[in-house]
């Protein structure tokens, strides 16, 4: 077995192989000397919107913000409870707290991680306003039982999009389900830019237009403000998207291929499950994530990743509750038992994913993982 350098990310490879349109929306940008709520960014916004077939596309400073300042537009602070899976990255119930809410967590689906529409059910109460399913990993969330409940307990729906861009269910889009759309484009992300960005779209005009006042000083006209914030997506992030959004869909099936190469490679290897892609469903594998069967071998098939140079990580061996300090004595709410998410937490790794990796680098990884012994 050839020794191979497996990295995590391929961002430069990526900024390489469209580095010509990539340049000249920069170009574009500075040479129309407006950086900010410019020229770039209203038309970002308009392809934003066009390609999730969505009314309105704000652009925002990140991914989390894009949630608490949704949640804000709905009108939503102390007092409502809002629920969220409790295997996510830490920002889902952060921005919960920034805008006042309580984050209530609950457990996953064993085999998707994706929330539970079971134990959501369980965790509501009369405060319950809203329910924030994360599309993990890349793979959606059960949006049409989500609606479901939605409608039975007069609820809104905010969904965490930061990390499945192109990602669709079976009979369902994102966006159609739900009040608003929140993405990340930190450049991790399968949409991602030189740095940190976001964005919010909805069918809600209401939305939209407070949304675009919260971000912007609360205003929407020159010298006149009521209450709000800096949170924009600067021009030179949303020329970049804007050439990057061109190649998403043939982005997101490199993933999927390589997936599926990960899947058939690894399909004998008794230590590990493999990520459940459910019927259907586009799953656009922002993250190719496994699990070890024996939480204990996690951390040991980790380092023997690494030695090996691949670059495994872990995404997230904490899960939100298990924080420490958790609740930071802010107002939050366990609605338990969270055995999937704990233990999704303490056995998680994932494997290389970006749609740069090549069919070697992919092969090296599921050899070196067949080769494991402990
Ligand atoms: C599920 C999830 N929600 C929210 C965020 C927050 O996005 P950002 O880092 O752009 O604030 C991220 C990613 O960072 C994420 O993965």
């Amino acid at each position: 077995m050839a020794d191979i350098k497996v990295p995590f990310y391929g961002h430069v490879l990526q900024y390489e192989s469209i580095k010509q349109e990539i340049d000249a929306k920069i170009q574009e940008v500075i040479l129309s000397g407006q950086y900010v709520q410019g020229p770039m960014l209203k038309k970002f916004e308009e392809e934003l919107a066009a390609y999730a077939g969505s009314k309105y596309a704000i652009g925002v400073g990140n991914g989390t913000d894009a949630l608490w300042l949704v949640f804000m537009a709905l009108g939503l602070g102390p007092g409502d409870e809002l629920i969220t899976n409790a295997n996510t990255f830490f920002a889902t119930a952060e921005a919960m707290w920034v805008a006042g809410c309580t984050a209530v967590l609950v457990d996953c689906d064993e085999n998707t991680r994706c929330i539970d529409p079971a134990a959501i059910r369980k965790a509501i109460t009369k405060r319950t306003k809203a329910i924030v399913p994360v599309h993990l990993y890349g793979q959606c969330a059960p949006m049409d039982e989500i609606r479901k409940i939605a409608d039975e307990y007069g609820l809104f729906i905010v969904e965490d999009n930061a990390q499945a861009i192109d990602a669709r269910g079976d009979k369902f889009k994102i966006g159609e389900l739900s009040d608003a759309v929140c993405t990340s484009f930190i450049i991790q992300k399968n949409l991602g830019t030189f740095g940190d960005g976001g964005a919010i779209w909805t069918n809600h005009q209401y939305i939209n237009d407070k949304v675009r006042k919260l971000r912007n000083h609360g205003s929407s006209k020159r010298d006149h403000h009521s209450y709000g914030f800096n949170s924009r997506l600067d021009d030179l992030h949303a020329g970049v998207l804007s050439a990057k959004l061109k190649h998403i869909g043939a982005w997101s099936d490199r993933r999927i291929a390589i997936a599926k190469k990960y899947d058939e490679g690894l399909k004998g290897v008794d230590s590990i499950t493999l990520p459940y892609a459910r019927p259907g469903y586009r799953h656009v594998y922002h993250l190719y994530e496994i699990e070890t069967k024996n939480p204990a071998d996690r951390n040991l098939l980790v380092n023997y990743l690494v030695e090996k140079g691949v670059d495994a990580k872990t995404h997230y061996s904490i899960a939100i509750h298990q924080q420490e300090g958790f609740p930071w004595g802010k107002d939050a709410r366990l609605s338990g038992p969270l055995t999937n998410a704990e233990k999704n937490a303490a056995s998680c790794i994932s494997l290389p994913m970006f749609p740069e990796l090549t069919d070697d680098q992919v092969q090296y990884v599921i050899d070196v993982l067949k080769a494991w012994k402990k």
